[in-house]
């Protein structure tokens, strides 16, 4: 690990494996450690900082994972304790940060908490959940997955979760629930673990007087101030580690409530959701991206750029939409679209958010131009959100093409647990190795060129729907999403562009990384 610098966080490139879906390494159709240390050479050759592990625990894969029964082991479908912790050190070696994925909102019902919760109205661990006796449902709010957040256990008997039934709300008021995900922080900070992305981060907390949503009001769940003392704790034992971040899955639309989570003595990170909703519009991105580093600048905080990862709609497809925005409700599967304009603006997309101040996180296969697989047959559709909301997040899920030219393209010697489409072919790591239009080469060279990550951020002004910017005296990224081509500034040479173009006219939805005389 030497030679990486302090504070690593600021400025890395954060690679999302989503293990179920990486590579399979036992044939079982599911992805695995194994498979993640068999191809951890794509990870070095990509140039990542580091890579963040979505959940591996024990979990009887109600939500996928994020339904965790033991903490402190390895599920057996994603491999052993011991191979974990070779993967950690494999990853050191090879130059590579490791984040895991804590979720304390919620734990499984299999977890041994729960089971004794359910066994007996006195245990003690009933007080660790959000039981309430009630003839009628404790109160009407709505799951984030859409439905009721309340399951009933006998006549008159409801505990909360605010995802699945089998994801129930731990009660954070109680010492015992604090004291045990602090000493889990340790035990991964311990084996080597560099940082910690936290899910749900803002939902911890609920008012125990249960009071109805209501507009105009303090929301009853989400971003209670309490949670900030919790994050304050955490950050105290991340710091008596050397170098360790602790990272926020925050959904948050005001921007202040947002960077609260961000004051020097909370969260280092947090993902921005902000920029991943943003439209494909010159207007709406240049205030998105200034909202952005302003209220980061306020606080001292990096910023994060995120394009996707495993909840949201691959971007190739957004971009390809009429409505490129994000959101649960407006990218219901089947809207039209073209998948070629998408990959275009995914490719200037990826120069944009490797050349802004901060660090960027590129989830799995986004590096490869996968699109979102909108055809998976209904009966193999495995998201719990999908039976709530009528969306599913398996679209975007799928099983990694590593090379050949049919699926499973060695993701697997087994049947892959999604569906992959056979178009993939192209989009192999092997099929896009060596070529130099190629998404893959594309993310190589720019997270390879990103030398100018410490200098400093200006706009550079160059007309209406033009967005683009210097790094330091010598480096500029020009993205155009005006209608029409436009000239490039003076410059001493194209590094890199997101497509092909002649002399010095820059077409429509394409970014250029030059070198400034
Ligand atoms: C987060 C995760 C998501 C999961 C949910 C419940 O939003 O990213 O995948 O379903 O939390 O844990």
């Amino acid at each position: 690990m030497s030679g990486m610098t302090n504070q690593w966080w600021r400025d890395a490139v954060i690679y999302q494996v989503y293990p179920r879906s990486f590579a399979d390494g036992d044939g079982d159709g599911v992805g695995d450690i194994a498979g993640v240390r068999a191809r951890l050479g794509h990870l070095r050759d990509l140039g990542v900082d580091a890579i963040w592990m979505s959940p591996w625990y024990p979990s009887p894969m109600a939500d996928a994972g994020y339904d965790v029964s033991d903490f402190r082991d390895i599920d057996p479908v994603f491999g052993t304790l011991s191979e974990a912790e070779a993967l950690i050190a494999e990853a050191h070696e090879a130059g590579i940060r490791i984040i895991i994925d804590i979720v304390p909102n919620h734990i499984s019902s299999e977890h041994p908490w729960f089971k004794a919760a359910l066994a007996s109205e006195t245990a003690p661990e009933r007080e660790y959940f959000w039981f309430r006796k009630s003839q009628n449902m404790p109160t009407k709010w709505i799951g984030e997955f859409g439905g009721t957040a309340w399951t009933r256990v006998d006549e008159d008997t409801w505990y909360l979760h605010l995802f699945t039934p089998e994801q129930p709300d731990l009660n954070w008021d109680h010492p015992v629930v604090r004291e045990e995900f602090e000493s889990i922080l340790r035990f991964w900070f311990d084996r080597g673990a560099d940082g910690i992305r936290i899910d749900s981060a803002a939902l911890l907390f609920k008012d125990p007087a249960l009071p109805e949503v209501t507009d105009g009001e303090p929301h009853p769940f989400h971003d209670l101030d309490a949670v900030h003392d919790v994050y304050r704790s955490w950050r105290r034992i991340a710091d008596e580690y050397a170098d360790r971040a602790l990272i926020g899955e925050v959904w948050m639309p005001d921007v202040e409530r947002f960077t609260n989570y961000l004051r020097p003595d909370e969260l280092h990170a947090a993902f921005n959701f902000d920029f991943l909703g943003c439209a494909w519009d010159p207007y709406l991105m240049r205030s998105c991206i200034d909202r952005t580093l302003d209220a980061h600048a306020r606080i001292g905080a990096p910023p994060t750029w995120v394009l996707s990862n495993h909840d949201v709609t691959r971007h190739v497809t957004r971009y390809g939409r009429t409505d490129t925005t994000f959101s649960f409700e407006n990218n219901l599967d089947g809207t039209p679209v073209d998948l070629e304009l998408g990959t275009r603006r995914a490719r200037a997309a990826a120069l944009l958010t490797l050349s802004l101040p901060g660090s960027a996180y590129v989830y799995q296969g986004e590096e490869l131009g996968l699109w979102e697989n909108e055809s998976i047959p209904e009966d193999q559709i495995q998201d719990p959100m999908y039976a709530r909301r009528g969306h599913t997040r398996d679209g975007c899920r799928v099983p990694l093409p590593w090379s050949g030219d049919e699926p499973p393209f060695d993701f697997t010697t087994g049947a892959p647990w999604l569906p992959q489409p056979a178009e993939w072919k192209d989009r192999t790591v092997e099929a896009q190795t060596g070529d130099p239009s190629s998404m893959l080469e594309l993310y190589r060279s720019a997270i390879r060129l990103r030398a100018f990550k410490d200098q400093r951020f200006a706009w550079l002004d160059r007309g209406e729907g033009v967005l683009a910017w210097t790094r330091g005296a010598d480096f500029a990224c020009v993205l155009n999403l005006s209608g029409a081509p436009v000239p490039l500034p003076e410059h001493e040479s194209v590094l890199l562009a997101s497509g092909p173009f002649d002399g010095d006219l820059l077409p429509q939805d394409t970014a250029a990384w030059l070198r400034l005389k």
